[in-house]
């Protein structure tokens, strides 16, 4: 198949970690004989850099004329320490998942066997823990309007708004997800409080009686974030709001030992956004340590989900698996135990997918 994709490293770590995605992306379009174009373009900090602009015009166009998008991360320690500034990076992504209509943003979270030492959770409370989590991630209060500075200054708003329309097909895709997996719902709101939130809950209880073999758990967001780490294996499927389902999941990373892990696919209209769910690091930017596997995994997301190429997607899935078994292991999921030869960067790491990858794909190195 031909297939073109667009890659936007961003900033911070965004680099060292899309050149391995794309890497991987490069060896399964050899061994399978399909013909993936490449195209980087710019985003976030180094697009205000260059442009003034967080999401260029020619970004947007090459996005919206691609199979699929691989990102890597934006946000720049500029920012975060200026509330003042008013172009930011997380602007050019919010636009971009917007203009591609990507209203459903799917992060798997699993536990790795080899890795069950690597989280701070007690491993008897982790071992077979799996969610799949739905964050709607066009609406909520992340684009709600008014959003601004009111009273000189001196108060300001922001809006949590959805619709019957936006729930129900952020809800519609976890409902299908869950009656192929355990048949058990969890939809995460914050209902006793927030009237946006009662109307989530109404359309789910509504949509609920299409999924009659689907159990729908309604739960708070407090309650959930509290559960979520006291038995995690009591979730499958989750579907919330955008903001609940941002911090949901990085509390969810610790699941599998480390947000360096963390895989998600944007999707939605037509082309999807493949993303590690972590930012752009800028405590271990330039420094070659930072994890390349949840950009690894979300090119197997891009294969899977994108490009329907499910086989292409395992392969990469089982490398990343074998690396783990063979016990290499990056700096910030080693522990006490871990050899220090076994302790590689970036790079390394990356290296040994493709090493791996290579092995099951049958291919010499070099050829
Ligand atoms: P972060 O996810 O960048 O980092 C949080 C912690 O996790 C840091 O200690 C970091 O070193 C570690 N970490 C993250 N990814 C890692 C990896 N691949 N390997 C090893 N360790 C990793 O979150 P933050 O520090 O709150 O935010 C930094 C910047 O990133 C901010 O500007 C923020 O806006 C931006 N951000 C962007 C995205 C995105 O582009 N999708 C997501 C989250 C945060
Ligand atoms: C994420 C990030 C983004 C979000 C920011 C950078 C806009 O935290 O992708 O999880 O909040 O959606
Ligand atoms: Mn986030």
């Amino acid at each position: 198949m031909n297939k073109k994709i667009v890659i936007l490293p961003g900033d911070g770590i965004g680099l060292e970690i899309t050149q391995w995605g794309k890497k991987v992306l490069q060896a399964i379009a050899e061994k399978f004989n399909h013909s993936f174009e490449f195209e980087q373009a710019l985003i976030g900090h180094s697009a205000i850099e260059a442009t003034g602009n967080p999401l260029p015009d020619e970004t947007l166009v090459a996005c919206k004329n691609a199979d699929a998008v691989m990102l890597g991360a934006v946000g720049h320690p500029m920012y975060d320490n200026d509330p003042s500034l008013k172009v930011r990076p997380e602007q050019g992504l919010l636009k971009i998942r917007k203009e591609l209509g990507l209203y459903a943003n799917i992060r798997p979270v699993k536990i790795f066997d080899e890795l069950i030492g690597a989280s701070s959770l007690k491993p008897e409370i982790l071992r077979g823990a799996d969610i799949l989590f739905f964050r709607e991630l066009t609406g909520g209060i992340y684009f709600g309007t008014p959003s601004e500075r009111r009273d000189d200054g001196h108060t300001a708003v922001s809006t949590m708004v959805y619709s019957k329309s936006e729930v129900e097909r952020i809800a519609r895709m976890a409902f299908e997800a869950a009656r192929k997996r355990k048949k058990i719902l969890h939809s995460i709101d914050k209902a006793n409080v927030l009237e946006v939130s009662r109307l989530w809950r109404e359309v789910v209880q509504q949509l609920s009686k299409e999924y009659s073999d689907v159990t729908v758990v309604h739960q708070f967001i407090d309650n959930a974030a509290m559960q979520m780490i006291r038995d995690p294996k009591q979730f499958d499927v989750v579907v919330t709001g955008n903001m609940f389902g941002d911090i949901l999941t990085d509390e969810a990373s610790q699941i599998s030992g480390s947000l360096g892990l963390l895989p998600s696919a944007s999707i939605g209209d037509k082309v999807g956004i493949f993303e590690p769910v972590h930012g752009s690091a800028p405590d271990i930017a330039g420094k070659g340590v930072a994890n390349p596997l949840a950009t690894i995994l979300s090119a197997a997301l891009l294969l899977d989900i994108g490009f329907e190429m499910k086989k292409e997607s395992q392969a990469v899935i089982n490398a990343v698996d074998m690396v783990l078994k063979n016990g290499y292991r990056t700096g910030e999921i080693a522990n006490a135990e871990t050899p220090k030869e076994m302790i590689l960067g970036t790079d390394g790491i990356g290296a040994q997918v493709l090493k791996e990858l290579l092995k099951i794909l049958k291919l010499k190195k070099n050829s």
